[in-house]
């Protein structure tokens, strides 16, 4: 078993690593500058939502297998493997921002034992040329006689199923070019059973941006294909069912709506976009991606607008606030964005989200916030479901309908079909759904609703 440190141990990428690898059976030290979020996570309580966490984040500081420093000499000298898994948040021209980054390798490179050698994980999604760059630091700040190589592997995690992204991965990415560092670190990775791909350093790099940018484009292009639905008078879940049958293009990420968000897309897309153009070159289709993703937001505002004949002075139920399901995560928040927009516009908002309603009421002062779901439609002139929640698909529409003053149902992330909205006596308004056409029985059972 191996001696494994976690540096961002408390984030959710490294926090979701250092239990993973304590389940696994190595000893794991998660550090973290924050004093006040090692001492909560030394305590069992988990600063990040996200499922399975408390359980296993109990079990395994129980067995002794780890546990949190936020002093990098009380875990860095012993380990054997250091995860490198800080923030790479967005500076305002979409630039990676890699402060955190270098601050870490400093303190790496200052507390690598002497007479030992390292190995250093670069998880943090960094641009192309950051092993480089991380090596670099380290190599200026290591004590004499520590040796230490860079391994690249980037993480595929999707919040809400950390865990399971961990534990279950599709694919391992490893980059580098110490052939017995890459193999130490597939080791941790064989007992998952997933294919491991070998490769240099700037390949797998940039094989998580453009994983990112492509699940994007995807979202972006069933968005602009949403519009010209709208237009056309065709329904748009009917096409994505019917295009995503092809095994070539594959049914997910092609649910249209008020488009994507979160920590990791727009960031990435937008830091893709600068080692675009920082290469000399025009990046033409991913603008496109996150200008159609803006638009997706303004276009649901407009329509509200329209349908409402003004929203100054409407009430507004709004529906999910988290950037997706599963999370209480706001930021880039599709969600957030709409009601920023409608607020401007004068509507009341009244919201509701399952989990997202503490960090709303930092973020989003100026909204009524409602445990109960049903307070939000008392009054309502419409509902605006943002985030696809599964309470939301057993919402008793009838109670709804009886509550609001309006009839408006907009549906932003087409969760709940026209039928059941309809069926309540409610106006359904969905994202590119144009239509109503009769449908085939073969399509409409591959899309649902
Ligand atoms: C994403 C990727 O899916 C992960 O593989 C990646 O590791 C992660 O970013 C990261 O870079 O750390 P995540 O941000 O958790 O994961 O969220 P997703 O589940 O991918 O959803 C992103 C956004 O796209 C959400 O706002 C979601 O509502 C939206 N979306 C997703 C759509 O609008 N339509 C779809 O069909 C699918």
């Amino acid at each position: 078993m191996t001696r494994v440190c976690v540096v961002g141990g408390g984030g959710y990428v490294g926090l979701g690593y250092a239990v993973a690898l304590a389940e696994l059976g190595h000893t794991v030290v998660g550090l973290d500058i924050d004093a006040a979020r090692v001492d909560q996570l030394n305590q069992g309580d988990s600063p990040i939502f996200e499922a399975g966490l408390p359980e296993m984040l109990e079990r395994n500081l129980a067995s002794g297998r780890l546990r949190f420093t936020a002093d990098y000499a009380n875990a860095v000298p012993e380990a054997e493997i250091v995860f490198l898994c800080t923030g790479t948040p967005s500076l305002s021209d979409g630039e990676a921002d890699l402060r955190q980054v270098r601050a870490a390798a400093t303190s790496i490179g200052a507390h690598l034992a002497s007479g030992r050698s390292t190995i250093i994980v670069n998880k943090s999604t960094m641009p192309v040329g950051a092993a480089e760059l991380v090596a670099g630091i380290v190599a200026e700040h290591a004590p004499q006689g520590a040796s230490y190589a860079v391994v690249s592997n980037p993480e595929f995690l999707r919040e809400g199923r950390v865990l399971h992204d961990i534990l279950h991965p599709d694919r391992v990415v490893l980059g580098g070019d110490d052939p017995r560092a890459v193999a130490t670190v597939a080791a941790l990775y064989e007992p998952l059973g997933a294919p491991i791909l070998r490769t240099d350093h700037r390949s797998a790099e940039l094989i998580k941006y453009a994983a990112n940018a492509f699940l994007a484009t995807k979202i972006s292009f069933i968005n602009d294909i949403a519009r010209l639905c709208e237009r056309l008078g065709a329904d748009v879940t009917i096409v994505a069912g019917g295009i995503g049958a092809d095994p070539r293009i594959g049914p997910r990420f092609l649910n249209a709506g008020i488009g994507f968000g979160g920590s990791c897309f727009p960031k990435d897309v937008g830091a893709l976009t600068r080692m675009t153009e920082g290469a000399g070159l025009h990046p033409g289709l991913l603008r496109a991606v996150l200008e159609i993703n803006r638009d997706a937001q303004r276009r649901f505002v407009t329509r509200a607008d329209q349908l409402l004949g003004g929203l100054d002075g409407r009430i507004v139920a709004l529906w999910g606030l988290a950037f997706k399901e599963g999370t209480d995560d706001l930021r880039e928040s599709p969600s957030v964005a709409v009601a920023e927009m409608m607020q401007e516009r004068g509507a009341q908002l009244r919201a509701h989200d399952p989990a997202a309603l503490a960090n709303a009421a930092r973020r989003l002062p100026w909204v009524t916030l409602c445990d109960d779901l049903y307070e939000t439609t008392r009054g309502a002139d419409a509902v605006a479901l943002c985030t696809p929640w599964p309470e939301y698909a057993a919402a008793d529409l009838k109670r709804v309908a009886a509550l609001m003053r309006g009839d408006l149902f907009l549906d932003g992330r087409n969760f709940l079909g026209p039928r059941p909205v309809e069926a309540a006596g409610l106006r359904y308004v969905g994202i590119g759904r144009g239509a109503r056409p009769a449908l085939d029985a073969g399509l409409a059972s591959l899309v649902g609703g």
